[in-house]
């Protein structure tokens, strides 16, 4: 089979492609044939060496898989053999073969095609626990998503939609056009402007009830402070890590310097929540993640989950794939393939 591997920490040049032999499926598991792979912005934290989840290079990463089921571990139902399947992978998704419980994949739905099925996991996910399960976002209620054109930024916008939040939404302004006929309320474009004033303008100075920062550092506190009254605030990332030109320990040491502290009695008074969200330390909860995917799969099937690819690379350019991203390009999911 065919694998991407980081082979040490580094600029994209570090990703090369190996032929490794075949995994076999243990007691439990599928094996599945691979047709497209999600990338993740954690997978270019983990080549840069800013993943403290991260596997130590050389290493595979990938969180999420799209393909078809080609081999059965003993003790698995037959009916799975030939399954198109989306699945999460505790790394390894950058490979032609993989193995996952068998327990842990779901079927495609037919109205769509691998790339898309790669593209939904971990961002739909994602997106559902900060907006439904942790966020509580009701109709009517207003939501602020940051880089709303990246692949959680879309999904959370389906989801803010669906409910019928009003939705506004930070991103480079060459995304603006997209993300309006995506159905995003109120873009803001928050590399030129201060997108706490920009919502103070747009909400008469009250704030939003949900914001998701996966920025980082001081950007969560100024997030805290575009909420309204019975606002809450989900933090799921660090995307501004990757930013400075300092070296790695010091790059660690400003985010921790810059990381708000949230006082009880402050948090009281204000009426206002915080809350984290890592799905990828959500394994020992296995049957949450499932039920978040049977929704986010029904979303599909109803029509308000629309998982939009941007862009799918071979393999053999996963390096370009990733710099694609770093660069900003990307609206939405960007995908490897095995074959070119
Ligand atoms: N905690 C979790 O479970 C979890 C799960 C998935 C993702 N995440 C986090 O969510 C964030 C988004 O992840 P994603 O996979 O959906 O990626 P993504 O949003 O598609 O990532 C790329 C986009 O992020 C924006 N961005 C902001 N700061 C950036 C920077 N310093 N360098 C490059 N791009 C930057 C850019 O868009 P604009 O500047 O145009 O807005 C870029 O197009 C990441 O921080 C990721 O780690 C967390």
């Amino acid at each position: 089979m065919k694998q991407v591997v980081i082979t040490a920490y580094g600029d994209p040049h570090v990703l090369k492609t190996i032929e490794k032999e075949e995994p076999q499926p243990q007691a439990g598991e599928v094996k599945i044939q691979v047709k497209a792979a999600g990338i993740n912005f954690a997978d270019i934290l983990a080549r840069q060496g800013l993943y403290p989840d991260g596997p130590k290079p050389p290493c595979v990463v990938g969180y999420e898989v799209a393909g078809v089921i080609e081999a059965l571990g003993p003790g698995v139902d037959s009916g799975l053999q030939g399954l198109r399947v989306l699945a999460l992978t505790r790394f390894g998704g950058y490979a032609s073969s993989v193995c996952v419980p068998a327990n842990n994949v779901f079927e495609i739905p037919a109205a769509i095609d691998f790339f898309q099925a790669a593209a939904l996991p971990v961002n739909y996910l994602t997106a559902y626990q900060l907006l439904v399960v942790m966020g509580g976002l009701k109709k009517d209620e207003s939501v602020l998503i940051h880089n709303a054109g990246g692949g959680v930024g879309l999904a959370a916008l389906d989801i803010a939609r669906h409910i019928g939040a009003r939705t506004f939404g930070t991103s480079s302004p060459g995304k603006h056009a997209f993300l309006k006929k995506r159905g995003l309320d109120h873009a803001i474009d928050y590399r030129s402007y201060d997108f706490l004033k920009e919502v103070n303008r747009l909400t008469e100075g009250r704030g939003c009830e949900l914001v998701i920062d996966p920025l980082g550092g001081s950007h969560w506190k100024k997030s805290y402070k575009a909420l309204r009254a019975t606002g809450r605030l989900g933090m799921f990332g660090v995307s501004t890590l990757t930013q400075s030109g300092l070296s790695r320990p010091l790059r660690f040491i400003k985010l921790a310097l810059q990381m708000p502290w949230y006082h009880p009695v402050k948090l009281m008074n204000g009426n206002k929540g915080v809350f984290g969200v890592n799905l990828g330390h959500l394994w020992h909860e296995p049957e949450k993640v499932q039920d978040w995917t049977r929704e986010a799969l029904k979303g599909v099937n109803e029509g308000w989950v629309r998982p939009h690819v941007d862009k799918v690379f071979p393999f053999e350019q996963a390096g370009e794939a990733q710099a694609y991203i770093e660069n900003r390009k990307n609206i939405g999911k960007v995908v490897l393939v095995p074959e070119a």
